[in-house]
């Protein structure tokens, strides 16, 4: 069916039915084609309805056959930066795919990219690792079809915690203090130091420019400040989500040199979020990535100590990054491919 009998209506956080129908096409996608993976969890669905930091503007979009819905689109547009970009999100439910209503979702968030001022539309489709689950590689076929082109490469990896090897990390880290005298931690959950915020706030504008990252793909600079930070932490905070935060920092002359953080989301004690890690370029070599690592994950076990995975993405080509994660037990889940589309 080339013309699918759809309507595309906004997400209401205050329509119960539809939001709960939403819900429900979200979970059967995942079990379909992420079989083992999280699942949706509704109570934070709903409140990401509801908060959103200041820093992104987002819509989202359901298609329903009558009262049910078959399908759905996210528009996540930074609003202090890259504000060309579209970040996308668009999925159909499995007993409804191939006839139409992904490239009607697809030209529909096309247009509003348009009417928000966006000229660029990049979103992630999953391919399989040799040696890894088999994923449903359908995002691949579609992504093509309707006009997106490959720019990066991303590995998902996660750690089982189940089966990390505490003696091993622990000599992995007196290890890496050998390297690293000079500098101490600082730890943090859900808001961090006053006196970090200024260092944070640098070390993020830095993970727009530092990663490898695919030359055509169009992530541009961003400029972070203290109140960017704060709000972000309000509004995980306001969610439920958990933020577990460690930095380092430069004794001598108090300069925060390098942080990491892990999410953990409300109602989940199974799945836990890495978030971006980063050490500033005449600090590293000191072996500052696995000591922040491993002392983080440690965090996370104090705070969730029956949490079983944690999850990250790194460029495929990021090996400095990768040989860390690798060291500390995380192995590879999948291939997620940055597809994007300029309009
Ligand atoms: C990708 C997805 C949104 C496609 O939804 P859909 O409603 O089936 O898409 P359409 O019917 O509009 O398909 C358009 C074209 O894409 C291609 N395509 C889609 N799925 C395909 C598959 N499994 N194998 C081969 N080609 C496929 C075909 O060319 C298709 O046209 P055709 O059916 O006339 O051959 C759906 O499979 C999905 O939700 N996947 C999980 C989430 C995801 O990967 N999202 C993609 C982000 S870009």
């Amino acid at each position: 069916m080339s013309n699918p009998d759809i309507d595309i209506v906004p997400i209401e956080v205050t329509d119960d039915a539809l939001v709960r129908s939403w819900i429900d096409m979200q979970t059967a996608v995942r079990r379909h084609d992420l079989p083992g993976m999280d699942l949706p969890l509704p109570g934070l669905q709903r409140l990401r309805l509801l908060l959103q930091p200041e820093s992104i503007k987002v819509e989202r979009w359901a298609a329903r056959i009558g009262t049910t819905v078959v399908g759905s689109t996210t528009l996540v547009m930074p609003t202090q930066d890259n504000q060309h970009l579209v970040e996308l999100e668009l999925e159909v439910h499995p007993e409804h795919r191939r006839r139409g209503i992904g490239t009607r979702l697809a030209e529909f968030a096309e247009r509003r990219a348009a009417e928000n001022g966006r000229d660029t539309l990049l979103t992630g489709v999953v391919d399989s690792l040799e040696g890894a689950p088999r994923f449903d590689h359908s995002g691949q076929h579609f992504a093509k079809a309707v006009g997106y082109a490959e720019v990066d490469n991303e590995i998902h990896r996660r750690n089982d915690l189940a089966f990390i090897d505490e003696d091993g990390l622990d000599r992995l880290r007196a290890d890496a203090w050998n390297r690293a005298a000079g500098y101490e931690l600082v730890r943090w959950v859900s808001e961090a130091p006053e006196d970090l915020l200024d260092g944070l706030a640098r070390l993020n504008e830095r993970m727009y420019t530092d990663p490898p990252q695919g030359e055509e793909m169009d992530i541009r600079p961003a400029e972070w400040d203290t109140a960017r930070i704060r709000d972000i932490e309000r509004t995980m905070a306001e969610r439920g989500q958990l933020q577990i935060g460690t930095a380092a920092r430069h004794v001598e002359s108090g300069e925060v040199v390098g942080f990491t953080s892990i999410a953990v989301n409300p109602g989940d004690e199974e799945h836990a979020w890495q978030g971006d890690t980063i050490v500033s370029p005449e600090h590293r070599g000191r072996r500052l990535g696995v000591i922040l690592k491993i002392d983080n994950q440690r965090l996370l076990r104090r705070y969730r100590p029956m949490i079983r995975y944690v999850h990250t993405w790194n460029a495929e080509v990021n090996d400095h990054m990768i040989s860390i994660n690798e060291a500390i037990g995380y192995r590879p889940v999948c291939r997620d491919i940055d597809v994007q589309k300029k309009i």
